[in-house]
């Protein structure tokens, strides 16, 4: 096995390194956590200069049919209070996301029935029709193929599906026995397929995760070559059976920050609210290490506490202007700057 600076100048040469050569990454000291870092942020500038997108996330519903064991919000959460944006609170989010800059909407929801294709093509024409220079970027697990199109169709612009662990057997640790691995990778390809521009993603630290299987995600990711990767720790949720697990580590994310930055220079890589809730600076030191994306929250402030896919969020108490200007304190205090923007990935 070569050295520690030999892999991170073979990973930026865009070399296909092998499993055991990620392990080595992965599980490399500090020195090593410090090099890619450095050169992750390096490469963020070259490809993004000190540009910050903002997508403005709207959380329309939290009514999930499915039981992802980790999440809060999953079917089998009977202490969950349920709740549905209505349609025009879905555009009044919209109209004041627009007021303050962002020029991408995400909706994010469960997997609720209740917002059948019908519903959800009313509501992306709705916003395509207003803003017709926004993204529209949806976020809504899996489904048909032919939902994906009606939806691409409608003029969505993007999907987020994080694939959440690229190893058959630690998916189905993660997941109930109806939920797998390999219908979540064909839901990311037929998406591909549609001319989506397409993110995948996991969270570091999940439950039974091991270092293996981080590798095995980045070779996953080599391989779907995404525009957008979402990634972040996990947090226990005390309604969830892993509530006594401990989260994924501050260090470790950041270092898979690196990693994805290097390998993949011109992918979308947020900074997300799950590295906020673990560290006061999280998102901060997330773009110090490769992230150029911001997600903070458009959703009234309202139904924000409902929309807790894992305990101690931040960011519930706040209106989205707030959340917008202490973004932009933030962020300016690394000396990077939000624009204005639909943000569209140069990994194409
Ligand atoms: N901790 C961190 N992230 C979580 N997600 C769901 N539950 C948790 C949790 N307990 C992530 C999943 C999902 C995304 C919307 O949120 O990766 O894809
Ligand atoms: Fe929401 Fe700081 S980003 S309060």
């Amino acid at each position: 096995m070569c050295s520690m600076t030999e892999l991170v100048e073979r990973l930026r040469r865009g070399e296909a390194l092998s499993k055991p050569e990620l392990v080595a990454l992965i599980e490399g000291d500090d020195e090593t956590g410090e090099e890619l870092r450095a050169l992750a942020e390096k490469i963020r500038i070259e490809n993004y200069g000190h540009d910050i997108y903002v997508r403005g996330l709207i959380e329309f519903s939290n009514y999930c049919s499915q039981n992802c064991r980790y999440c809060g919000i999953r079917a089998g959460n009977t202490d969950c209070m349920r709740y549905r944006l209505s349609f025009d609170d879905i555009m009044h989010c919209c109209a004041e996301g627009y007021e303050l800059g962002f020029r991408t909407f995400v909706l994010q929801g469960g997997e609720d029935p209740y917002f059948t294709d019908e519903r959800m093509c009313a509501i992306i024409t709705a916003i395509r029709e207003k803003y017709q220079d926004c993204a529209i970027t949806l976020s809504l697990g899996e489904k048909p193929r032919e939902s994906y199109q009606r939806f691409f169709d409608s003029g969505a612009d993007r999907y987020l599906l994080r694939h959440e662990t690229a190893n058959p057997e630690h998916y189905a640790k993660l997941h109930p026995v109806r939920q797998t691995l390999e219908n979540r990778v064909r839901c990311l390809y037929n998406l591909r397929d549609i001319g989506y521009q397409v993110g995948c993603g996991f969270m570091v630290g999940s439950p039974f995760q091991t270092s293996e299987n981080l590798a095995e995600d980045l070779l996953f990711i080599r391989e779907l070559n995404p525009q957008m990767i979402g990634i972040g720790p996990f947090i226990p949720h005390a309604q969830t059976e892993f509530r006594d697990f401990p989260p994924g580590s501050l260090r470790l994310t950041l270092r898979m920050l690196s990693i994805l930055r290097i390998m993949l220079p011109r992918v979308l890589l947020p900074a997300t609210t799950a590295l906020a809730t673990i560290d006061s600076r999280g998102r901060e030191k997330g773009i110090l290490a490769g992230a150029n994306v911001v997600m903070p929250n458009l959703s009234p402030v309202s139904v924000r506490k409902k929309y807790q896919l894992y305990d101690n969020k931040v960011c519930t108490g706040e209106e989205s202007a707030q959340c917008r200007f202490c973004l932009e304190q933030r962020i300016n205090s690394i000396g990077c700057r939000i624009v204005t923007d639909r943000g569209d990935s140069k990994n194409r």
